[in-house]
């Protein structure tokens, strides 16, 4: 009974997710809205990564420009991440590469270009209008080495002992069941393959009322993992040299984040301390 009711709970949050992503997806990716509908999306924060810019994707914010010219803006636009994964994983040309949650392919296209054309790139994400948005992203871009595949991070559609590096970026904290991702995570890497991931986590107790929230697990907040258990979960799941490397926001970006929490403004809650209470990190680990 009691896991009746964990499993109901746990697809309500997954429910929210998929929509909250799926109507991102189809405003920023622009099949369907107009301007002005794709800024009041963009300065909302629909994903988990913000801009000082509020007129910003959070690409702007957390990749290198020269990466970032050499894709469409297209692509750069929908760009919802809290770090730079790619950059983190130092990929080598002829690696095969697997993103979790790979929204609208920026990682994807980016680690594509590092891998080269003996290398590939699965995107693996569970909402469809994203891998409608990736798909078209693809084809413009020509990415040949890039493929998407629709299915969740905690069963992934993918081989056991098949993939060089996992990359992903700001995901994992969306999951109800985390150490299952971590699992299939260690499935699916060679042995001595690596995983390198930015993600949102937290350092101490998160106020009640933000935890409670569903828009704030779908922003990534109430769902992000306290750093020591997220390194304890790491190393219990098989993992060998964890790293996790704090990247503090600045307090525009927290207010960005702020605003994507329903009602936040009229909360109780310091928001000076939330700098250093949920911020983004650099996590590696590898498989022995
Ligand atoms: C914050 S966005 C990040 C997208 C992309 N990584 C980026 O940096 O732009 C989160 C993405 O993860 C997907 N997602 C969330 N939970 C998932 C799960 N359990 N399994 C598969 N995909 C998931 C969402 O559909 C969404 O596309």
């Amino acid at each position: 009974m009691a896991n009746q009711t964990i499993k109901k709970e746990d697809l309500k949050i997954r429910k929210a997710v998929r929509e909250h992503y799926a109507e991102a997806a189809v405003k920023i990716g622009g099949c369907c809205g107009d301007e002005s509908s794709k800024n009041s999306v963009k300065s909302s924060g629909c994903g988990c990564g913000t801009s000082a810019n509020k007129s910003d994707a959070s690409s702007r914010v957390f990749y290198n420009t020269e990466d970032l010219s050499s894709l469409p803006e297209d692509v750069t636009g929908l760009s919802l991440g809290c770090g730079d994964p790619v950059t983190l994983a130092s990929l080598k040309e002829g690696q095969t590469v697997l993103d979790l949650g790979s929204g609208g392919g920026i990682d994807c296209f980016l680690a594509g270009k590092k891998v080269g054309t003996t290398g590939r790139v699965i995107g693996v994400d569970m909402t469809p209008e994203m891998l409608d948005q990736a798909r078209a992203n693809r084809s413009k871009i020509g990415a040949e080495n890039v493929e998407f595949r629709l299915g969740e991070i905690e069963h992934l559609p993918v081989a056991d002992d098949s993939v060089d590096v996992v990359i992903s970026n700001c995901v994992i904290n969306l999951s109800t069941d985390k150490p299952q991702v971590l699992r299939e995570i260690l499935r699916v890497l060679k042995p001595g393959g690596r995983m390198a991931v930015s993600d949102i986590v937290t350092s101490g107790e998160l106020p009640e009322v933000i935890k409670q929230s569903l828009s704030a697990w779908a922003g990534c907040i109430a769902g992000a993992m306290d750093e020591k258990d997220f390194i304890q979960a790491i190393q219990q799941a098989g993992f060998k040299d964890t790293k996790l490397t704090p990247v503090y926001f600045d307090e525009e970006l927290i207010s960005d984040f702020s605003r994507q929490i329903d009602g936040f403004e009229t909360l109780d809650v310091d928001k000076k301390s939330l700098r250093k209470t949920i911020f983004s990190a650099k996590i590696t680990a590898e498989k022995p």
